[in-house]
């Protein structure tokens, strides 16, 4: 049986990896490397095997060419199930071509594995086309929202409170989710926190986090809008990418 990982490895602080994490990209045979979006997330996942990987030799290291995602789609959810069929193929042809029988295998995935990241309903897609037969575990990572909390010293949640996570795409498009109090926002591409100027909200927004370029602001969304838009046109001018992540905080609720 051959055996693969998911394994997260936080969003870009080479000290928060796991040990659990360290140990599975030691024991590997195969590294499975998926082309990223940035040379710059590239060259970090490269960074993290030449510091972490003691083994010598380490594990082979395997390029999954997978296609591209139709990101002109007006149908958003079949585009990204057409996608995840695609990448299903691919790691298919890359598994049984480079992993014999009895190996391990792993795919790296920034921050956790279970937010936001669609490597679990990949080998879950791959498993129930039933063609090919591998065990698989997941490796928890420290995910943005985590590095968010802390780089901003808060609780995630009030207390005893809810809070929900949510994408830019749907902030903007449908509000404030109902009956919500506090608000975690991810790939947002558009400056979604717009939509909800009006609201009285906090905002706690952090960029590149856990990388020596994060950029972090807090206070009344109102107030500091302009601020976070300034601060990603540049960043995003300067690197050519952003990632952020940030907390809408109500204080209607407090
Ligand atoms: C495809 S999702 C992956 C999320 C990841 N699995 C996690 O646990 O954080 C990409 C989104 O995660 C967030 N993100 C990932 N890395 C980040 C970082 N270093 N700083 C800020 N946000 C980040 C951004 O919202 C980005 O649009």
């Amino acid at each position: 049986m051959r055996r693969i990982l998911a394994v997260g490895v936080g969003t870009g602080d080479p000290e928060q990896i796991t040990i659990a994490a360290i140990r599975a990209l030691n024991e590997v045979d195969v590294i499975f490397e998926l082309e990223r979006a940035t040379t710059e997330l590239n060259r970090a996942r490269v960074a993290l095997l030449e510091r972490f990987v003691e083994r010598q030799p380490g594990p082979r290291r395997v390029r999954v060419d997978e296609p591209a995602r139709d990101r002109g789609a007006t149908a958003y959810a079949q585009a990204v199930r057409d996608w995840r069929t695609g990448r299903a193929d691919a790691w298919r042809r890359a598994i049984t071509t480079d992993l014999a029988d009895g190996e391990s295998g792993a795919f790296l995935v920034w921050g956790d594995p279970s937010l936001y990241d669609s490597t679990i309903a990949v080998l879950d897609e791959l498993l129930a086309q039933g063609d090919l037969s591998f065990e698989y575990a997941v490796i928890p990572g420290i995910s943005s929202v985590q590095a968010l909390t802390a780089a901003h010293r808060i609780p995630l949640n009030r207390v005893a409170g809810a809070v929900q996570i949510t994408t830019g795409r749907l902030l903007s498009a449908t509000g404030w989710p109902a009956g919500a109090t506090d608000v975690v926002v991810m790939l947002d591409g558009k400056g979604a926190y717009r939509a909800v100027l009006d609201d009285p909200l906090d905002v706690y927004w952090g960029a590149y986090l856990g990388t020596p370029d994060e950029l972090l602001v807090a206070g009344r969304l109102i107030d500091v809008a302009d601020e976070i838009d300034r601060l990603r046109e540049a960043a995003r001018e300067r690197k050519g990418w952003i990632m952020d992540t940030y907390l809408l905080r109500s204080r209607a609720a407090e």
